[in-house]
């Protein structure tokens, strides 16, 4: 089956989990039609995506997956709400539509923002109530950390300081192996404890995975620069108003795209022994040959 064909069939069953998670309601006016506004409006799914594609290639069961990889969706959706705030980036596009404070104001967007993480949390809480396996426990576990002081938002508290800042080569990489590499390790990551990867083939996934996950946001920091807002689906040009330290403002534009390319040739050849790895290298090529 073709890569793309593959994404989308797995983009569908991950749109209709999360669906089922947080379903249309008039009983909670205004918050849940925020909630579902930014999750619905057009993201391309990658993080369950990278749990599903794992989940296939050890064998595992992508029911039980799911509540977990949906999950890490709605905190990174949460995620991105948070970032567009005027104190944050302050950008008025997201997923191709006006970002949630344009359409519900700044209070609900806090609002929905803080429900989605909150729900993320409940449903794995349930998941694990129901049936309290250490797999469970410790997939929550890796979502939990990745999401928090020492992964996604201590990396965006050093987006937010190094404005306006010099920031040096340590923590530039420090920076985006947080704020992105730390959901896209824990996608990865959860999709090897739920189908009882070893602890050779875990090791792997998760090197792979850093090298990814900083790659992925290079790509984003290019794109910002390189793409239109149309094919974006968010402002070209923000972080440079923004006065953002980012990898093209350190290293120029050829050189981050040679270092996106060079981590992902290296990413590729640590999966290379791995069986059934087709995709899983499909996608890592996708990382920096996306359009958006
Ligand atoms: C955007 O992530 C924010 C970063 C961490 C770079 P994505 O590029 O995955 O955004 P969506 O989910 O497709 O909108
Ligand atoms: C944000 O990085 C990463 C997050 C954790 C939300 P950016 O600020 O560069 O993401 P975009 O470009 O707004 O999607
Ligand atoms: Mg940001
Ligand atoms: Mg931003
Ligand atoms: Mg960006």
């Amino acid at each position: 089956m073709n890569l793309m064909d593959y994404f989308n069939i797995k983009k569908k069953i991950i749109d209709d989990y999360l669906n089922t998670l947080l379903p249309y309601s008039t009983s909670e006016p205004v918050i849940n039609d925020a909630m579902r506004y930014s999750l619905f409006c057009g993201g391309k799914r990658i993080r369950p995506i990278l749990s599903l594609l794992v989940c296939d290639m050890f064998g595992g069961n992508e029911d039980e997956l799911l509540p977990f990889a949906c999950s890490i969706e709605m905190i990174h959706t949460y995620s991105l709400i948070h970032d567009d705030l005027p104190g944050m980036d302050n950008d008025d596009f997201r997923r191709g539509n006006p970002s949630n404070h344009k359409v519900y104001g700044e209070g609900y967007a806090i609002l929905a923002g803080d429900a989605l993480l909150n729900k993320a949390f409940e449903i794995m809480m349930t998941t694990i109530a129901n049936n309290p396996e250490s797999r469970f426990i410790e997939a929550a576990k890796e979502i939990c950390t990745a999401s928090g002081l020492k992964g996604m938002i201590g990396g965006q508290a050093i987006d937010l300081y190094y404005e306006n800042k010099h920031i040096n080569s340590n923590t530039l990489d420090k920076m985006h192996e947080q704020k992105t590499g730390a959901l896209i390790c824990a996608s990865l990551n959860i999709g090897s404890l739920i189908s009882n990867a070893s602890n050779k083939d875990f090791q792997t996934i998760y090197s792979f995975g850093r090298l990814i996950g900083k790659a992925f946001q290079i790509t984003d920091d290019i794109l910002d620069i390189t793409s239109t807002t149309e094919k974006l689906g968010k402002p070209v040009g923000s972080d440079k108003e923004k006065h953002k330290s980012t990898y093209v403002s350190f290293y120029g534009l050829e050189e981050s795209k040679l270092l996106a390319k060079k981590l992902i040739t290296d990413a590729k050849m640590l999966i290379s022994p791995l069986p059934n790895n087709a995709k899983l290298i499909g996608l890592a090529d996708y990382i920096i040959n996306r359009e958006k």
